[in-house]
């Protein structure tokens, strides 16, 4: 256990780690106080918002977090080496908060969430809606030993473990659109933003920034047509914690494999829920206007097209539906 935490820290690890409940005894032992005290510590812990069961005779049990994200609650459901949280009630985005810290030379993993944003930032200059209390705006500083031009690869691969998420977590189906948008029965339920601070050979730092809509109820007029949530699609909340926790493991773990492997390996697990395989696409990009039929990603992560003209290979760009069917 880290040195420095508190009594509260210590027992709620202690009950979430247990398989069985622990008595008022065991936990006045292990913190060196009387059960008295335990008790009032585990009464101040159910003001907090933590769903503790049992009375110190029978023993305590952890039977629910509060719906916050924070080191406390996110803290004892980690399961990598990342380690390090930031938790803000609001900011203007998280992508911001979580470039000064790498600036500052802040360990890797070190993920900022944020409750609400005021100017939540999304790919190609557009925002993302950003309300409180209801969905998980995160960034994630990452300090890859790849060249520049690779980067591009890591949105896929976090928009892979993003999409294996959602699947995992709430039994939807997820999809992916080229590169890293996150779809559920078509509409987007959650989008993935890379920045990159570099020189011509050598990344500084990517700030990995993760929208997932779990909880939003419904969406402005402009977004409410191509927008969804999970608890939309499936009808029922989402716990946030345990989504988080769920989706920083798998992060960790893609972009571990990532960095041992590139994304070839990946590449196969990508295709099967890519949701543009055989469209009729248009790619908009800085080099003008393409149409054509996507036949996949290749082992770089390019978009393959087959156009009028032959094959192309698409790295960046924005993508949309020939012939949209809504
Ligand atoms: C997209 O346009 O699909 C990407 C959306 C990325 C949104 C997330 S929310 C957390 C992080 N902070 C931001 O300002 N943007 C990203």
């Amino acid at each position: 256990m880290a040195s420095g935490a508190s009594a509260h820290d210590l027992i709620v690890a202690w009950l979430h780690a247990a398989a069985e409940p622990l008595s008022g005894a065991e936990l006045a032992r292990r913190l060196g106080c009387s059960r008295a005290a335990v008790h009032k510590h585990v009464e101040a812990l159910r003001a907090a918002g933590w769903h503790i069961e049992g009375q110190h005779a029978q023993g305590y049990r952890l039977v629910g977090a509060p719906d916050r994200l924070d080191a406390a609650t996110l803290g004892p459901r980690l399961a990598g080496r990342w380690r390090r949280i930031v938790s803000l009630a609001e900011t203007d985005s998280t992508q911001r908060v979580a470039c000064e810290l790498a600036r500052q030379g802040t360990e890797e993993g070190t993920t900022v969430i944020a409750d609400r944003q005021t100017a939540g930032r999304g790919r190609l200059g557009r925002s993302w809606y950003s309300p409180a209390g209801a969905n998980l705006y995160c960034s994630i500083v990452l300090r890859p030993t790849v060249a520049p031009a690779r980067v591009p690869q890591l949105a896929l691969v976090i928009g892979l473990a993003v999409a294996e998420t959602v699947s995992a977590t709430s039994g939807l189906s997820a999809a992916l659109k080229w590169p890293n948008d996150v779809l559920v029965r078509g509409r987007k339920a959650a989008g993935v933003l890379t920045e990159m601070e570099a020189e011509v050979e050598c990344v500084h730092h990517v700030i990995a920034g993760i929208g997932v809509n779990l909880n939003a109820a419904g969406f402005p007029p402009e977004l409410a047509a191509t927008a969804t949530s999970l608890r939309l699609e499936a009808g029922r909340a989402v716990d946030r914690v345990g989504f988080t926790a769920a989706l920083l493991a798998a992060v960790e773990r893609r972009y571990e494999r990532y960095l041992a492997e590139g994304f070839a390996p990946m590449r196969h697990e990508w295709e099967q829920i890519s949701w543009l395989r055989g469209k009729e696409i248009r790619v908009t990009s800085s080099e003008g206007v393409l149409e054509g039929r996507v036949l996949g990603v290749d082992d770089d992560g390019a978009l393959e097209l087959a156009t009028p003209l032959g094959r192309r290979r698409i790295v960046a760009g924005e993508v949309t539906l020939r012939d949209p069917v809504v």
